[in-house]
């Protein structure tokens, strides 16, 4: 049964205010928001786990369906007596922010899609997840870490730090997140009941995240601010990290306006 599983998530924390919580995307860890942290931790207080199987996390076996990851980082706020915070999810962080606001929506005090989208997986995407999860249950991740690093930005210093942290991830963890990725969701359906305050971010030439997947959440979310950020790939905590600090520190102030 979902929820059963809930794994205590590493961590790490600084700067004081509203909480916000950054979930980092497949194969990474909270390391990728350093960049963010001295335009950003003197307006918050940041929380940055490693999610389950990745980073200092414990790795389990299973499938890690997007509702139990949502259901570790509840664990987490509960440990750290924080009653609401401000998701900021990557890619697959996102996808678990968007479980976290339809399963929690009380404990939601704003949301960030960061390089990320409401939609499913279509056929062909989820049959390369089972594919990909096959290669990885037979070899490892190293074949995969250099493609998938070249893909995340197109900077030669990034991809060497993508490509380290992708290669040392548990093979559970790229395996549990792949098929729980596949079995996903959609959120279009609920995506109306999140009523707290919103924000999309997404780098220009982002070859995962094509702009219709925001107008999708547009088109319900009229509310919701939309910033691109020009030149970049799928990592703009790494590659322009004030612009994406700015965003956030609107949405913090914008959380911070509403009435209790
Ligand atoms: C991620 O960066 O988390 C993944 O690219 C998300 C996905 O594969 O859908």
């Amino acid at each position: 049964m979902m929820g059963n599983r809930i794994v205590k998530l590493y961590y790490q924390e600084c700067g004081t205010g509203l909480p916000v919580i950054f979930l980092h995307g497949f194969l990474l860890d909270h390391t990728i928001w350093h960049p963010l942290i001295p335009y950003i931790e003197q307006h918050a207080r940041l929380i940055m786990p490693d999610l389950r199987g990745h980073g200092r996390s414990p790795a389990i076996h299973g499938i890690y369906a997007m509702e139990e990851m949502a259901h570790d980082v509840i664990n987490l706020m509960d440990d750290l007596q924080v009653e609401k915070a401000i998701l900021a999810g990557h890619s697959m962080g996102g996808y678990i922010s968007l479980a976290f606001a339809h399963a929690f929506p009380q404990r939601l005090a704003g949301i960030a899609l960061i390089a990320s989208h409401a939609a499913a997986d279509t056929l062909e995407r989820r049959h390369g997840r089972y594919q990909t999860a096959n290669i990885v249950r037979k070899e490892g991740l190293l074949s995969l870490a250099k493609d998938m690093a070249a893909q995340l930005s197109s900077s030669p210093e990034n991809q060497a730090q993508l490509f380290a942290k992708i290669s040392q991830t548990a093979r559970q963890g790229a395996i549990g997140s792949l098929i729980g990725m596949a079995e996903r969701f959609e959120a279009l359906p609920w995506l109306s009941e999140i009523i707290v305050p919103s924000l999309l971010v997404r780098g220009s030439v982002d070859e995962l995240v094509p702009i219709e997947r925001f107008q999708e959440i547009l088109n319900i979310l009229p509310h919701t601010h939309v910033v691109e950020i020009p030149g970049v790939g799928h990592m703009p905590m790494m590659e322009a990290p004030q612009p994406l600090a700015e965003a956030l520190q609107d949405l913090i102030i914008r959380v911070g306006d509403q009435p209790e």
